[in-house]
């Protein structure tokens, strides 16, 4: 072979060197950059939540946890956000004491101070009652340091009722920042079953929405809000009662 045949050869093999260098290069910059939108996106995804994937997602760690009752029941969690209700919440509280059910209420510290009497009931019945905020606030990139102190004053509404102090807490729209678990000592509870009650003033559609998709150590979201949730959840205990469900608070679902 001539020379100048054995240098074409020589470069072209350079060039498809260098095609090749390049090719990973850019396969690698690529990967990369899916690597750091992943975090970014994992990043917001913490603070911005307010959706089912992150209920479901923190409540795997719940879930873990989660132990059947010594006697082998199967057990089960109703929670009730945003009261007390001037009008529902006493209803309700007749309700699961004629059944002998100890649900919990997450209530906010404003919807506290100004039914102090009802959050008073809720513990003398065996109620477990934790933090939803003073004013219903969503945490977002922007608040941290109101919802901080949102936190912290339904905290203290909380102990001036009930002498006693809460861990848990359900943040609104499911929005939660781990820092305020070790800072605040507060538990996260957020849920599996949603039966968005909130939606509809049929309380049949609302049972059905939830004994359907039931199953042990769930933790069901409800409203004390409205006639139709109050109906539904009363109808919801005595169903599953009788599929041998039994009802507790959430700490002794979680850690019990
Ligand atoms: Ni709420």
């Amino acid at each position: 072979m001539n020379v100048r045949k054995w240098m074409k050869r020589m470069v072209i093999l350079d060039l498809l060197m260098l095609g090749l260098l390049f090719l990973i290069h850019s396969r690698e910059e690529a990967a990369h950059a899916a690597l750091e939108t992943a975090g970014r996106s994992a990043a917001y995804a913490d603070l911005e939540v307010g959706g089912q994937d992150a209920a479901y997602a923190d409540l795997e760690v719940g879930g873990q946890s989660a132990a059947t009752g010594g006697d082998g029941t199967k057990r089960i969690a109703l929670t009730f956000d945003d009261g007390p209700h001037p009008r529902y919440t006493e209803k309700l509280l007749d309700g699961l004491k004629e059944r002998g059910v100890h649900a919990t209420f997450f209530v906010t510290g404003a919807n506290a101070e100004k039914y102090p009497e009802i959050v008073k009931r809720m513990q003398e019945e065996g109620h477990l009652i934790g933090n939803h905020t003073y004013h219903h606030v969503q945490l977002t990139a922007a608040n941290g340091e109101q919802f901080r102190k949102e936190i912290i004053s339904t905290n203290e509404a909380i102990r001036e009722i009930t002498g006693e102090d809460t861990e848990y807490i359900r943040p609104p729209y499911g929005a939660w920042n781990k820092r305020y678990e070790e800072e605040l000592n507060m538990f996260p509870v957020l849920w599996t079953i949603d039966p968005r009650d909130w939606c509809s003033d049929d309380a049949s559609c609302i049972v059905r929405n939830t004994i359907g998709r039931v199953k042990e150590n769930d933790i069901i979201l409800m409203h004390d809000q409205y006639q139709s949730s109050i109906a539904a959840a009363l109808e919801i205990v005595d169903e599953l009662q009788e599929e041998g469900y039994e009802f507790v608070t959430v700490d002794e679902l979680l850690f019990d």
